[in-house]
């Protein structure tokens, strides 16, 4: 399965922070916010990474992330021109998902929590069209909204509606069989002029194909929208490395549990960042070992 990162966008929410830098390159706490959707696609075994951003920035990511030799894994990366829809992302993407399943995740949203892994490879893993997932939130109009019956099947999907029939919004996280491509290049622009990627999720459910998951209540799915809830966010990280010492979305850490990486090459990424608190955790991780 391939992972399609979208780092694009206006960042309009958040100006005038956002005028000169991207949102995805804001900090929350003491890493790029990019940092936590490249944790999800690693937990999830995701190896081959697209990201997608805009022409000012791209230069930018590249430049933090490379090619994603030193985790042991793949980066691309692809120019979008205007923020014409998160379902661009698809068609953008065509030459880089080839035959493959393919994973989107929104460069601005953070997930943690308990049974995270076992979710996300359950979901790579499983024969479904389409798995996305289904989170209560106290605001949902500013989501794409998910209603259920009493039995938990899906009855529909909309964006940001204003009178929401249930409080489950979807997350940015899509898991999609390779029809998305075929699927985003048919579907038609919303009214405020975008390629909707609820559009492609109600595709899959005309299509009898959509599965929809409930988080469990021990996941945190954290919202950046705005400076408090990215200074939240923060908080939320600090709060949670500095209690277990253990690190939220320390990519390095991941790509070396996972395998991708060995312990030299933990150590060496390791000593080059040893000025900071971020590169002590990982040296650290080698003498605990
Ligand atoms: O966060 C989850 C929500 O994300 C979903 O519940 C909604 O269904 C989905 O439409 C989306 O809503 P947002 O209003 O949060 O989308 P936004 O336009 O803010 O874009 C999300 C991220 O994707 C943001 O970091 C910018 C990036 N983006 C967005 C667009 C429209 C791109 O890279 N390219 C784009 O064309």
């Amino acid at each position: 399965m391939k992972g399609i990162i979208l780092a694009g966008g206006k960042g309009t929410r958040l100006y005038p922070t956002t005028i000169a830098v991207s949102k995805q390159l804001l900090p929350i706490y003491d890493k790029p916010l990019i940092y936590y959707p490249i944790s999800t696609l690693l937990l999830a075994g995701i190896k081959d990474i697209l990201i997608i951003s805009t022409p000012d920035d791209i230069e930018q990511y590249i430049k933090l992330l490379g090619n994603g030799e030193k985790l042991g894994i793949n980066f691309t990366y692809k120019v979008q021109d205007q923020p014409k829809g998160l379902a661009e992302a698809f068609i953008l993407g065509e030459d880089f998902i080839g035959d493959d399943d393919v994973c989107l995740i929104l460069g601005d949203n953070i997930f943690w929590g308990a049974r995270l892994l076992e979710l996300l490879q359950g979901a790579k893993n499983s024969n479904e069209h389409a798995t996305i997932f289904g989170y209560p939130v106290a605001n949902p109009t500013e989501f794409g909204v998910v209603e259920f019956d009493e039995a938990g099947n899906v009855l529909s999907l909309e964006e940001k509606p204003e009178k929401p029939k249930s409080k489950y919004a979807v997350p940015g996280l899509y898991f999609y069989d390779n029809s998305v491509i075929e699927i985003a290049k048919n579907i038609k622009p919303s009214p405020r002029g975008e390629l909707e990627i609820t559009a492609v999720n109600n595709e899959y459910l005309k299509r009898k194909q959509l599965k929809v998951q409930k988080l469990f209540r021990g996941i945190a799915w954290l919202d950046t929208g705005t400076a408090s809830n990215m200074l939240r966010a923060g908080m939320f990280v600090e709060t949670v490395q500095d209690r277990q010492g253990l690190y939220i979305a320390c990519i390095e850490e991941i790509a070396w549990r996972q395998g991708f990486i060995n312990d030299e090459q933990l150590r060496n990424i390791g000593t080059e960042l040893k000025q900071t608190d971020y590169g002590k955790y990982i040296l650290s991780l080698l003498d605990k070992e």
